[in-house]
């Protein structure tokens, strides 16, 4: 199809500031309409943004024939229902993270999505921009041989009554990482420990939203299905000046960082020979740091949302899957669970030859967990 309709439900903050000016920019998209409770606010985004009908009922664009996919902005308590109408009325779906509200909920929402066929991508933004697919071209190139270790750390400055909304800050920040561990790495996380603290109120202060104590800092420690760890630091304490969001990758010959504390450039390379020269005398083990050249996008997010498009232009699969999205569900519900028990936590996949593929509407698999096995196909190398 040359040309895709897109609908837009929720026009707040996050529409505006990243999704509304990308969508604007991308080939082969009409924008039909924008749906929002809000009074005032469809009629509002549509006259600065070219849409052609402004709703307050979401459902009215769900209707339509010439709207081919939605592009879901609001808190994640709607998402189950809206997507799962969506997937009734044959619409693809582009939400924004975390999901739904439980693993439970995802898994339903995969299976209504596989059975209607149509696509379900999370948004994890972090995961497209220019400097993120520098750092993926450069492992599959094999710049710094076998990823041994990697970092994460997404931190942020807010209030505990932020947290207390938000359901905490793991929820609210945590799903960025984790769905960049799982880009970056192309594995999946099996097993969790976690601790969480909430500005060290002791835990009889602490408040509750959803049967559990909200967080604002969490150090969590992963294992990946291929086996390797990685480390992922959420806060809400970062004080201004320091580094708040970045990944550093360390591999057998050489390491990466994405967002660099050194403030030069957003991606850097170190290169030396492999560990095993290295110890048989040949060669050093100095790092040498070169900061590479990204070359920006303008507006921010045009590349996550073309590809989004032309995956329903072109009946493509290159955008992330439907499990994408419950894959860090499980991992949230597993840190939280962690922290709470005091041990490490599993999480169970569906064995890979079970797993349906991107293009099948097929869920007999029993699980529906994770899609482990659908995971490499779609790997962006770009
Ligand atoms: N990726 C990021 O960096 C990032 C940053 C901020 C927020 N978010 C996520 O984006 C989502 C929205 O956050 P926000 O800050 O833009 O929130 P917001 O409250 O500013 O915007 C949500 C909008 O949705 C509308 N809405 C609510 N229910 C609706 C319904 N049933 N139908 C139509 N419209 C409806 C509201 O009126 C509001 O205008 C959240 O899930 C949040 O986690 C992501």
């Amino acid at each position: 199809m040359e040309t895709i309709g897109i609908g837009v439900v929720g026009a707040g903050r996050i529409a505006v500031g990243y999704h509304l000016p990308a969508l604007a920019a991308v080939k082969g998209a009409r924008l039909v309409g924008v749906a929002d409770v809000a009074p005032g606010r469809a009629e509002e985004i549509a006259r600065r943004f070219g849409f052609e009908h402004a709703l307050t009922d979401y459902r009215r664009l769900l209707e339509r024939p010439d709207v081919h996919a939605i592009c879901l902005l609001t808190q994640y308590e709607t998402h189950r229902e809206v997507i799962l109408a969506a997937a009734d009325a044959g619409k693809h779906v582009f939400t924004q993270k975390p999901l739904t509200g439980s693993a439970a909920e995802g898994e339903e929402i995969v299976r209504a999505v596989r059975r209607a066929g149509i696509r379900l991508v999370t948004s994890f933004m972090h995961n497209y921009f220019p400097e993120t697919r520098v750092v993926k071209r450069l492992l599959g190139d094999g710049a710094i041989g076998r990823l041994q270790f990697l970092r994460q750390r997404n931190a942020t400055h807010n209030s505990y009554a932020r947290a207390v909304e938000l359901r905490g800050a793991t929820w609210d920040i945590g799903p960025h990482g984790i769905g960049m561990i799982q880009h970056l790495t192309g594995a999946r996380i099996v097993r969790v420990q976690a601790m969480m603290d909430v500005f060290n109120k002791p835990p009889a202060e602490r408040d509750v939203n959803d049967g559990r104590p909200v967080d604002t800092l969490a150090v969590m420690n992963y294992t990946l299905s291929d086996g390797r760890l990685v480390n992922h630091e959420v806060q809400w304490t970062a004080e201004a000046g320091t580094l708040a969001w970045n990944t550093e990758l360390f591999g057998e010959c050489g390491g990466i960082l994405l967002r660099p504390h050194t403030g030069e450039g957003l991606v850097a390379l170190s290169q030396r020979p492999p560990d095993s020269e290295v110890w048989a005398g040949r060669g050093e083990r100095r790092s040498r740091w070169e900061h590479l050249p990204v070359e920006p996008e303008q507006p921010r997010g045009l590349f996550h949302h073309q590809l989004f498009v032309d995956d329903v232009r072109f009946d493509r699969y290159e955008s992330a899957s439907p499990e994408d999205g419950l894959a860090t569900l499980r991992v949230l519900e597993a840190a939280y669970r962690s922290a709470a028990e005091g041990s490490a936590v599993d999480i169970a996949y569906c064995p890979k030859s079970q797993v349906p593929s991107p293009k099948s509407k097929d869920d007999r698999c029993p699980a529906l967990d994770l899609g482990l096995g659908t995971w490499d196909s779609r790997l962006l190398s770009a």
